[in-house]
């Protein structure tokens, strides 16, 4: 594919790294990281191939849950730096080509946000209607608690003005409502702000209760959802045509591509794969690569311009709530099997090395189905070193411990003393000594060095973005193979789920023996017969990517080996 076509939706083969500038690195020795740390390790991402950071929230907030809890949406908590530093960071991620998109948390706010103090001070007041209330609560609460470890309601009662104010999570934060034209001025006001600022777009959270209709407003007339997030994409496209947002939607595939909108994809540009990644861990745990392969199969083409999104792990739990209640408790048992490890009876606090007892050869092919799949890939920080979790931390902080950079005090990640560091760092096996950035930058079998080149490969291999593709049967329960298929070049990925060595054949539809297949990771060639067939062997939890090529073009080297 031609880089003049593909550098156009720049989106559509980026990398994208989510990192949270509270634990990324502190750069003013406080014990709590910021802007003018984070700006310094800019670098990092960028020899990795990183082409889009995606910030977590970094706005004034009481930190009650990690900074999705905001009192001012124009500002940068102090706590993390100013604008000034903001400014600076956007600058040099621009000058090493790297775009910034941001979090942009409006389904709620804090309740300590002015307008909600204003809300909440008497019944006619002027920001009375930005929240939803209700004499009483729905006749299906509590259904739908998000928190159940904390929350018993979605309705709080606020005592001065006696009604009830609905938070689809915790009480703290009290639902905007985006039936008002005024709130929804209002989130196109902050979206143009910080645009206006360089980012290049957002990941919108909690997207379908963002505008879920939890009560009638009066007139009968209930905006249509999907008219919300059309506005929205049009204004940020005026704005800059070329952002793009990232939606977490986590909804059956059925209901999950309307958010992607009409058949160009004029709404949430880019949504979350929550199906294809929870059974990526049920096939994971059985060895056998038949779960994720029917959801891929399953997984509806999004619309010409719009994308899936990969992802191994991110800051939350590693939800398995799309799995059937058996699934789950398989996935319980191979990779949380202690209460501890699991929360809210759907998921798992663990980062993936752990889980996988630390089998690197196992987490090498992982990331290697990550940048081969489909869809535009994730990465959470830390996850290019293989960090773990820190389970003596509350919740889902146990995985949002300080990055790693060094196996000095703190990680490299603070020179405070180490009492002061909110989330302290995993010490053993996981702990800095053991995983950190600079040792293995210098070692050329370390995970940071694989997911460098696997980065490389991916955007080299543009067709596994936006080529057509297809899920092949290859005659081995344990070996998922794929290929994509754009502008007349074929790309082909294998992967091995099983710790036994296996022999796969596909048949390649179009082609025959007079082209072959090069493997990209490795040197060597594969034969294709003239009835398209082709066999390889995969070792271990084996990956291989194949370029499919005329033997005149295959490396000289290697013809004939496999
Ligand atoms: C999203 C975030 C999560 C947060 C919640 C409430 O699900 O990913 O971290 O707690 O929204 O904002």
């Amino acid at each position: 594919m031609r880089l003049s076509v593909t550098s156009d939706l720049w989106w559509k083969n980026a990398v994208v790294y989510c990192l949270d500038i509270e634990t990324y690195a502190d750069g003013n020795g406080d014990g709590v990281g910021d802007f003018r740390g984070a700006v310094e390790r800019i670098d990092h991402l960028d020899r990795m191939g990183v082409t889009c950071i995606w910030l977590m929230p970094f706005f004034p907030s009481p930190d009650c849950d990690d900074g999705y809890d905001i009192t001012d949406f124009y500002a940068v908590d102090p706590r993390l730096g100013t604008l000034g530093d903001f400014v600076e960071f956007m600058r040099v991620a621009r000058d090493r080509g790297i775009r910034v998109i941001a979090d942009l948390v409006v389904n709620h706010t804090s309740d300590r946000h002015p307008w909600f103090l204003d809300a909440r001070s008497a019944r006619d007041s002027r920001y009375r209607d930005w929240y939803i209330w209700s004499d009483e609560p729905e006749p299906d609460d509590p259904e739908g608690v998000v928190f159940p470890d904390k929350e018993n309601s979605l309705w709080e009662f606020d005592e001065k003005t006696g009604q009830y104010y609905f938070h689809r999570f915790y009480r703290f934060q009290p639902d905007l409502n985006t039936s008002n034209p005024e709130v929804r001025d209002e989130i196109a006001r902050i979206l143009g702000f910080w645009m206006e600022l360089g980012l290049s777009g957002f990941r919108v959270d909690a997207v379908p209760f963002l505008v879920e209709q939890v009560t009638d407003s009066g007139d009968g007339r209930l905006p249509d959802p999907h008219e919300f997030f059309a506005d929205l994409r049009a204004f940020l496209n005026r704005r800059n045509g070329g952002a793009a947002l990232l939606g977490e939607v986590n909804l059956p595939y059925d209901d999950l591509v309307k958010y992607f909108g009409d058949s160009l994809g004029n709404q949430i540009t880019m949504c979350f794969d929550f199906i294809g990644m929870q059974n990526m861990y049920l096939s994971l745990a059985r060895g056998d690569a038949g779960p994720l392969a029917a959801a891929l199969r399953e997984r509806p083409r999004p619309p010409r311009d719009a994308h899936w999104a990969t992802f191994v792990r991110n800051h939350d739990e590693l939800t398995l709530d799309k799995l059937s209640d058996s699934e789950r408790q398989e996935v319980f048992a191979a990779f949380g099997p202690d209460e501890d490890m699991q929360l809210y009876g759907r998921g798992l606090r663990r980062r993936l090395p752990t889980m996988l007892g630390g089998d690197m050869g196992r987490i090498k092919m992982v990331y290697s189905l990550l940048f081969s799949l489909p869809g535009t890939p994730v990465l959470f920080y830390g996850e290019e070193i293989g960090m773990g979790e820190n389970l003596d931390l509350e919740g889902r902080q146990a995985v949002r411990t300080p990055m790693q950079w060094t196996p000095n005090r703190n990680g490299g990640f603070s020179t405070a003393d180490p009492a002061k560091i909110h989330n302290v760092v995993p010490s053993g096996d996981y702990g800095p000594e053991r995983v950190n950035v600079s040792a293995q930058q210098r070692d050329s079998d370390s995970l940071l060095l694989w997911i460098t080149r696997l980065i490389r490969h991916y955007r080299d291999c543009p067709e596994l973005a936006w080529g057509d593709y297809a899920v092949l049967d290859c005659g081995a329960r344990s070996v998922l193979a794929h290929r994509a298929d754009a502008d007349g070049e074929t790309v082909l990925a294998v992967h091995n789920f099983s710790e036994r060595e296996t022999e796969a054949e596909v048949v390649l539809e179009g082609l025959d023996s007079s082209k072959v297949l090069t493997d990209l990771l490795v040197d060597g060639t594969v034969e294709i017969s003239d009835e398209g067939r082709a066999r390889f062997r995969l070792g271990r939890y084996g990956c291989r990517w194949f370029r499919v090529s005329t033997p005149e073009t295959a490396p000289a080297d290697s013809a004939g080996s496999s």
